[in-house]
């Protein structure tokens, strides 16, 4: 954890690699979630594209729009004072070409106040990355399982071709990238990646050789009601406390016992 009085930047993300202080990112897409997380002093909060399926119930992240990114991001971005936050570039954005790309996430930081950007690619993605950090944009490259391919890696599942893994993840970072995201990786692998790149490597799935972890927040609390990824390790059960609160307050009310005297006004 950097100083609690002042922003966190890339500069801090690179200290903590360079320190070997593992670095926390976690996603939020509302107020409370973005006040919460900055509270608890991680260093990046992430309102990744996942919003489409943690919170709008999709089935994939490929329904995310931009303006829904910049919708939640800017609500973030308010909630946040302390962490960096790092707004999803939705797809097909980053297939567009550098201009749609830049374009996209000129708006994203203009229009959100957010400090970075993500986006997942390939080794094909590389002159967007640098396109983007050209126009000094903090931009976090993503690699491994690519949500938004989901279709053509054939589901959620490991990606183990070390070769493409390797290359992906040294051309976002020659290109520029500030971070790389490393998600459902073999360990060995990411310990690899990690060891020879120079900016963090930030992983999900992908063990404990990454510079840092990331975790999408309702997965993290308990919260989430679809399939929750094996490599989650759940710090709360708020579905279980939500659905309990919930529960006993009908039962009070259908017996006479809310709202009692101390709640009722005049
Ligand atoms: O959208 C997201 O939440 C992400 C994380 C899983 C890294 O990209």
């Amino acid at each position: 954890m950097t100083d609690p009085a002042r922003r966190v930047t890339v500069l801090d993300l690179a200290a903590a690699k360079r320190d070997r202080r593992p670095c926390t990112m976690v996603t939020a897409y509302d107020w409370p979630t973005g006040q919460l997380a900055d509270a608890a002093g991680v260093d990046c909060v992430l309102v990744g594209d996942s919003v489409a399926m943690v919170v709008a119930g999709r089935s994939s992240t490929i329904p995310a729009t931009l303006d829904q990114m910049i919708y939640h991001g800017e609500i973030v971005s308010r909630a946040v004072s302390r962490a960096m936050v790092v707004v999803d570039l939705p797809f097909p954005l980053q297939h567009l070409g550098v201009r749609t790309a830049v374009e996209s996430c000129g708006r994203i930081l203009k229009e959100t106040g957010c400090q970075a950007v993500k986006l997942e690619g390939t080794a094909g993605q590389a002159d967007v990355i640098a396109g983007i950090a050209a126009a000094g944009i903090p931009v976090m490259g993503h690699v491994g399982l690519r949500p938004q391919a989901v279709h053509q890696l054939g589901g959620y599942r490991m990606q183990r071709d070390i070769d493409r893994l390797t290359a992906d993840a040294e051309a976002a970072a020659h290109a520029g990238a500030c971070a790389v995201i490393l998600e459902c990786v073999p360990q060995e692998v990411a310990a690899t990646i990690t060891r020879s790149l120079t900016v963090p490597t930030i992983g999900i799935g992908a063990g404990p050789h990454c510079d840092g972890q990331v975790l999408v927040m309702h997965d993290l609390i308990g919260l989430s009601t679809g399939r929750v990824p094996r490599f989650v390790r759940a710090y709360a059960d708020v579905k279980t406390s939500i659905g309990d609160a919930l529960a006993r307050w009908r039962q009070d009310v259908e017996h006479y016992r809310f709202p009692g005297p101390g709640e009722t006004l005049g």
